[in-house]
């Protein structure tokens, strides 16, 4: 998925962070072919040694693997036709952007607010750089220079339950106020919004981390605080959650609803607040939901046959960064 989105050309220059087995540079190395060349890095020096073995075996000779920190691309080799992160990014290096070419692209797994994965495919315009589309993907993240410096705040202080925060909510995540959330009454909120079994989360995330005033968090929960009632996940053991600059959290959780007009079964999506303001806050993350729920209703169908469940419209969405001009 992520190659088509970078869509190589033969004959490219190519860029790529993240060599680990060296797997991935072997395909591009064979999408760009005898006359173009890739340069694959990884910031661990025995994965280096293992990908350039693999390359090898595969009598792969248009790949050069560089045991360095990817976050400062590789201006040895420098322009790149195409840049492609295989490891993810909080916030896209600048390194990655200058070393392109004019007419250059970068296909990077951006972490969005913290918290939503997507693989953007970025160009240039002429105000700097420009989305063309994106994929759900999630990646381990950079270590070194681009180090996201995530934390983890224990809520309940047995570290049964914990929020996994990063410097962009920092504010309104106190540890002071937020450590014993659950000690406050549990307010719940059902927002008629519905979900079929298997359909993907992907596009609501998107849309809460990029409308909630504080984004979505990660809120990991040990079997003993689902079996004691303490909360009530969405998933098994994870939430997504946020929280005010008050103290109050609020999270995601789902239960069975009544089936759909054609028997299907489908579940209800809900909202938990604890805290100071938990039923505000609670409120604020369903109206969102319902407004998510509104504009992604399923696109009308010209087809004369009766589909089960048409599927939601993704949620729209681009990203860009103004550059300044060239000198
Ligand atoms: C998901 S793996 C990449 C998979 C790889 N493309 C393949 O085909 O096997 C992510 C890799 O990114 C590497 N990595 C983490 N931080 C890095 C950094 N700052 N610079 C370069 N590589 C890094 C990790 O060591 C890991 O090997």
């Amino acid at each position: 998925m992520m190659l088509e989105q970078l869509g190589i050309q033969p004959g490219e220059r190519l860029l790529e962070l993240g060599a680990a087995t060296g797997y991935n540079a072997a395909l591009m190395a064979t999408l760009t072919g005898a006359d173009g060349h890739v340069t694959t890095i990884d910031i661990d020096e025995d994965l280096v040694a293992g990908a350039r073995e693999h390359l090898a075996a595969a009598s792969i000779d248009n790949v050069e693997a560089v045991a360095a920190d990817g976050a400062l691309g590789h201006p040895e080799t420098a322009p790149f036709d195409r840049v492609i992160a295989t490891v993810g990014a909080h916030e896209v290096p600048a390194a990655w952007l200058d070393q392109l070419t004019p007419g250059g692209r970068l296909v990077a797994p951006v972490r969005l607010r913290g918290c939503a994965s997507r693989s953007i495919v970025f160009e240039r315009d002429q105000d700097g750089w420009r989305s063309l589309g994106s994929e759900m993907a999630i990646f381990m993240p950079l270590r070194g220079l681009g180090d996201d410096a995530r934390r983890v705040l224990d809520l309940t202080g047995t570290g049964e339950v914990t929020l996994q925060i990063h410097k962009d909510n920092n504010h309104a995540t106190d540890p002071d106020t937020l450590t014993g959330v659950f000690d406050s009454p549990a307010c719940e909120v059902w927002t008629g919004v519905h979900f079929v079994p298997m359909e993907s989360f992907e596009w609501l995330d998107l849309w809460l981390a990029c409308h909630l005033p504080n984004p979505l968090m990660r809120m990991e929960v040990a079997p003993a605080a689902k079996e004691s009632g303490l909360v009530r996940p969405m998933f098994p053991s994870v939430a997504m959650a946020t929280t005010a600059a008050d103290g109050s959290l609020a999270y995601l959780t789902i239960r069975a609803a009544d089936p759909d007009p054609d028997g299907g079964r489908r579940y209800e999506v809900g909202v938990i607040g604890h805290g100071p303001n938990a039923q505000e806050l609670a409120e604020q993350v369903s109206v969102e939901i319902s407004t998510w729920d509104q504009a992604s209703a399923p696109a009308p169908s010209d087809s004369p046959f009766p589909t089960p469940r048409p599927s939601r419209t993704p949620t729209p969405a681009s990203w860009s960064w103004t550059a300044p001009p060239s000198p």
